[in-house]
């Protein structure tokens, strides 16, 4: 017991940056476990999944951005504004211009997932701006941590060459991610927020990782969905060779 209102006492008193890693704990694993993630820790990615999941960042990206942009000068938002460091639009839109060609916002699909990622950020951004601390670290903590394993992943399992089609994972103005990771969390800390606000800022970031697991499983769904056609397809094809030799 006394340990328990100790643990809990410990959380209530640390500082965002510790207590939102532990509010979202259980989610991160629940993330790595995506049968997305797991494909990419098993290192075999296709081209296809990762088409996909660069066409849907390019829309939480877009959604986020535009949202830390129009709120840059919050109180709650300018501590952990870093565009130069960490914006990821224009790198995927290289990326998406490297598999799809000029025309690619033509080409790219937006699965009902993303667009309610991208809905939530635009409401976060409209009406609570103090929560977008909670989606920028989700993302961008992220993508400098595990996401770096999965570039290099990425890059191996597609072959990709000299870094084409992989902007998305490059960090050009950020020498150190853990560096940056230690600096990030001391603004995040340094952000002041009432007892709601903060509740609210924890909760936000659980939704975050949610959000972030339903565009993954509906990606995945999506891609086994087309890749059972194939066989589908594949097998009739074949059966019908069978047929016309037999
Ligand atoms: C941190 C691995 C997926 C969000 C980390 C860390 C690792 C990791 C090793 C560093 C932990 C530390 O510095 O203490 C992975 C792997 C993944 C994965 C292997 C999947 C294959 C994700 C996803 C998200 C995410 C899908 C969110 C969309 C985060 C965040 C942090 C983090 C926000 C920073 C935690 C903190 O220091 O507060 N991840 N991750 N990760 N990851 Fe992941």
């Amino acid at each position: 017991m006394e340990t328990i209102e100790k643990t809990q006492t410990a959380i209530t008193d640390s500082e965002l940056s510790e207590q939102i890693k532990a509010a979202t704990k259980d989610s991160h694993v629940r993330a790595e476990n995506t049968e997305l993630m797991l494909s990419y820790q098993r290192g075999n990615v296709s081209l296809r999944q990762y088409q996909l999941l660069l066409c849907s960042l390019y829309k939480i990206y877009e959604a986020l951005e535009e949202a830390l942009d129009r709120n840059a000068s919050h109180d709650a938002v300018a501590p952990i504004y870093f565009p130069q460091e960490l914006a990821r639009l224009e790198s995927i839109e290289k990326d998406l211009k490297h598999f799809y060609g000029q025309n690619w916002k033509e080409k790219i699909t937006v699965p009902a997932a993303t667009l309610r990622y991208a809905q939530r950020l635009r409401e976060v951004g409209r009406d609570h701006p103090e929560y977008l601390v909670a989606h920028a670290y989700t993302r961008y903590l992220g993508d400098l941590s595990g996401g770096q394993v999965l570039g290099r992943i990425t890059q191996k399992s597609l072959g990709l060459k000299n870094g084409e089609g992989l902007s998305f994972f490059s960090f050009p103005g950020v020498s150190s991610p853990n560096l940056f990771k230690q600096l990030y969390r001391s603004r995040m800390n340094s952000i002041e927020l009432t007892e709601t606000q903060r509740n609210g800022v924890l909760q936000e970031a659980v939704t975050a990782f949610e959000l972030n697991i339903q565009v993954f499983n509906e990606l995945q769904d999506s891609v086994s969905c087309v890749s059972e056609t194939e066989n589908e397809m594949r097998q009739r094809h074949t059966q019908h060779k069978q047929n016309t030799t037999t």
